[in-house]
């Protein structure tokens, strides 16, 4: 299957924040390399989840794919098409839609839910007469009963909200809807539902979705495939029933084993991250979580990994890392 969009070797580097002075001077700004050697594949109507700590890179990354960040290096490819003339990316424009970190901060606070799902379609060029059928339909896809039609934000709980920015981002009609921590600030357990919900609306009607969080535990039943990023670099990718029942990479593994459980006999304090995240400014030589990992050997304070491929579709940064023996009948695995 061809990929929706799919990113090579993109390096994203920004001006460091600089005082009042050197902005105003006409002299090029240092600036720091914030995403590095970042290759990902989304097809269409996968869910792919981007999972990294604040400051990892993730909203640069999202930026970057929908054009608002230049990459320094690199190819950025939507539905078979190179994005670098203006043509390329009115394409990506008119088929892609975006959710930010803030979905409920972003709906209009005078607008009732039902201009809110119109608004879009008015956008697209719907005909007048399919709007108001339409904006019923989209709030019944998205879980919505049809009295929430005439509510403001604020009578929303929060669950509803983010639904009517799924409602939103549909209406656009996108093939590749990019969501920046959609569910950020609700229970575990909403934010479960909601991303459960996107990633169905995704598989039914052939969306791909990217699904930024810094939460690992919340993608994991909705996401088909993730990417764990680390100090802007992908550290694993992979299938995320694969990744998350074996992962591959040491940070993956922390991050799995200090989701909440309520069996101590399965919290793994050998696996415990330790200390802080480095500063992007601050980059460790080697391999970039050397500083962090619990079974860092010399080389690693020296040489950086490269991506290896453990297994069909996973791929690892780590020196460590080893092949994963595949079942020979993919059947046995999801009987087990
Ligand atoms: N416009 C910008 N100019 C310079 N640095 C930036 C800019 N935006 C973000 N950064 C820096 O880039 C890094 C990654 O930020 P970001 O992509 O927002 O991470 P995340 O979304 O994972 O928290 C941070 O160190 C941040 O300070
Ligand atoms: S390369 Fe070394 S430091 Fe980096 S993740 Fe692997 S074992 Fe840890
Ligand atoms: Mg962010």
């Amino acid at each position: 299957m061809s990929d929706l969009y799919r990113i090579e070797g993109l390096r994203v580097d920004l001006p460091l924040p600089g005082d009042l002075l050197s902005a105003l001077l006409p002299i090029r700004r240092p600036r720091l390399t914030i995403l590095d050697q970042i290759d990902l594949a989304i097809a269409p109507g996968e869910t792919f989840g981007l999972v990294g700590e604040s400051g990892s890179g993730k909203t640069t990354l999202a930026r970057t794919m929908l054009g608002l960040a230049a990459p320094a290096a690199g190819r950025l490819v939507f539905r078979g098409a190179d994005l670098t003339g203006r043509a390329a990316w009115a394409g990506l424009r008119r088929g892609s839609a975006m959710m930010f970190q803030d979905p409920v901060g972003s709906l209009s606070p005078r607008m009732r839910v039902g201009a809110l799902v119109t608004e879009p379609l008015i956008i697209a060029g719907r005909p007048i007469a399919d709007r108001a059928a339409e904006a019923q339909r989209l709030l019944a896809r998205v879980g919505l009963p049809p009295g929430l039609a005439g509510r403001y934000p604020h009578e929303l709980s929060g669950g509803q909200a983010r639904r009517v920015c799924v409602a939103r981002a549909l209406a656009l009609d996108p093939a590749l809807i990019i969501a920046d921590e959609p569910t950020a600030g609700l229970d575990v357990s909403i934010q479960g539902e909601i991303l459960n919900l996107m990633a169905d609306l995704g598989r039914d009607q052939g969306v791909g979705f990217l699904v930024i969080t810094h939460n690992l535990a919340v993608i994991r039943h909705s996401a088909d495939r993730i990417g764990i990023l680390y100090l802007g670099r992908l550290v694993e990718t992979g299938p995320a029933a694969q990744v998350f029942a074996r992962p591959a990479h040491p940070y993956t593994a922390s991050l799995i084993a200090s989701e909440p459980n309520p069996d101590p006999r399965r919290r793994r304090a050998d696996l415990a991250i330790r200390g802080e995240i480095p500063s992007l400014l601050r980059r460790p030589a080697g391999c970039p979580f050397h500083t962090r990992c619990p079974i860092a050997v010399a080389k690693c304070r020296s040489i950086d990994p490269g991506p290896r491929a453990v297994a069909p579709g996973r791929m690892v940064r780590c020196h460590l890392a080893e092949d994963i023996p595949q079942p020979r009948n993919p059947a046995e695995e999801h009987s087990r």
